[in-house]
């Protein structure tokens, strides 16, 4: 029968809530639908690095590598520079395995209202790049304990970098109304931008039925909040895609709904699905973290790996819960993580 292995990172605070109950959902859901996951559970979290000087094994990367996919809850703590804790674990993941797409798909869930009155039929898709733009490793402090003290932070894009995310941002904009919003700068950062919107203008050129709408990144955030119907499809670079999904999920009421796939499309090395939002250290440890954005990107897996029909159980059972009124605070419900998993899971079929 059909098993996957996937290595499960819970990682720091709510990243540990949200992950937990949602590999209870998955494997309920694989139950239902004649198959099996083999859970590789990985601690490799702040903790790790307190004890050991690390985030993962020195073979982590090599670990991974063996199996079908990753499963992410989030990293970072207080107690540890968030450049250790990210550049540690989970930004060579997504390059290593070069997961140059960061899907992040948005819309008004069923009984979210969302945060702006008046919002119907929400419906939007990030498609960010994932591994080069603004965060690159070029650059660094200088002069430190000086008064010249300084910091340089370059950014990198490449012609087969952009031309491969608006490819992956086009195909996905065909099948969604047919424009392609493309988040820009190029009035202010001026080497970056016009090269970004030249290779986004000529890939996407090729697509017959597609166009590209250029929108100043500005602008574009007070029109993600004042007519966020109006967008479907959007091509970002990876700051600027970073910033927008956490907009547009907040739109939609609340970062904790919101999912990400970070996908070698080629499937040349295993892909990544994780929560979009962090360990949020403010609510961690109360059992209280929405866990759907964890749902949902198990929901993005499960159809990863082509187990469609109980990508769609999981997805129907969280939506039917938040329909009934069940929600946690951050939605202005009063469900804990634990009660909210367990309708979930109830709703499953
Ligand atoms: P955050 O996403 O952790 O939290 C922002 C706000 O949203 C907080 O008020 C938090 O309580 C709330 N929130 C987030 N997820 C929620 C959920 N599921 N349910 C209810 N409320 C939720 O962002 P932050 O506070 O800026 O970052 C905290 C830490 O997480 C930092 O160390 C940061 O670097 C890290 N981080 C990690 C990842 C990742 O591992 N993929 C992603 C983002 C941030
Ligand atoms: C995300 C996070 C990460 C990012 C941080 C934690 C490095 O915000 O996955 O959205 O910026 O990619
Ligand atoms: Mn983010």
């Amino acid at each position: 029968s059909r098993n996957f292995t996937i290595d499960s990172i819970p990682g720091d605070g709510i990243g540990v809530d949200v992950t937990q109950v949602a590999m209870e959902c998955v494997d309920a859901a694989a139950a239902l639908h004649g198959f099996t996951v083999s859970w590789r559970i990985r601690d490799w979290n702040s903790d790790l690095y307190v004890k050991t000087g690390r985030m993962m094994p020195v073979d982590g990367i090599e670990q991974l590598s063996s199996g079908d996919g990753i499963y992410l809850g989030a990293v970072g703590t207080p107690d540890v520079p968030d450049d250790v804790t990210l550049w540690g674990l989970l930004i060579p993941i997504r390059r290593e395995f070069d997961q140059y797409i960061n899907l992040r798909p948005m819309k008004l869930l069923p009984g979210v209202t969302g945060a702006m009155p008046g919002i119907e039929d929400l419906d939007i898709v990030v498609v960010r790049e994932n591994v080069e733009g603004e965060y690159s490793q070029i650059g660094g402090r200088f002069g430190a304990g000086t008064d010249a003290e300084f910091a340089v932070q370059e950014s990198v894009f490449t012609k087969a970098g952009i031309s491969r995310v608006a490819r992956y941002a086009a195909e996905a904009a065909a099948g969604r109304g047919g424009t392609l919003v493309s988040a820009t700068k190029s009035n202010g950062i001026i080497h970056t931008m016009p090269f970004w919107d030249e290779v986004v203008a000529r890939t996407v050129a090729q697509f017959a039925g597609v166009t590209v709408d250029k929108v100043l990144i500005d602008a574009l955030a007070a029109r993600l909040v004042m007519k966020p119907t109006s967008v479907r499809t959007i091509v970002a670079s990876n700051l600027f895609g970073d910033i927008l999904s956490d907009l547009v999920a907040g739109v939609a009421g609340s970062i904790g709904i919101a999912p990400s796939a970070n996908l070698n499309p080629e499937r040349r090395y295993p892909s990544m699905f994780e929560p979009v939002h962090g360990s949020a250290p403010d609510i961690a440890g109360k059992g209280i973290a929405n866990p759907v954005g964890a749902l949902w990107a198990a929901s993005m897996m499960l159809e990863h790996l082509g187990e469609v029909a109980a990508a769609r159980s999981l997805t129907a059972a969280f939506e039917s819960t938040l329909a009934d009124g069940i929600a946690t605070p951050d939605l202005g419900g009063s469900a804990t993580t634990m009660e909210f998993a367990k309708e979930v899971r109830d709703r499953l079929r």
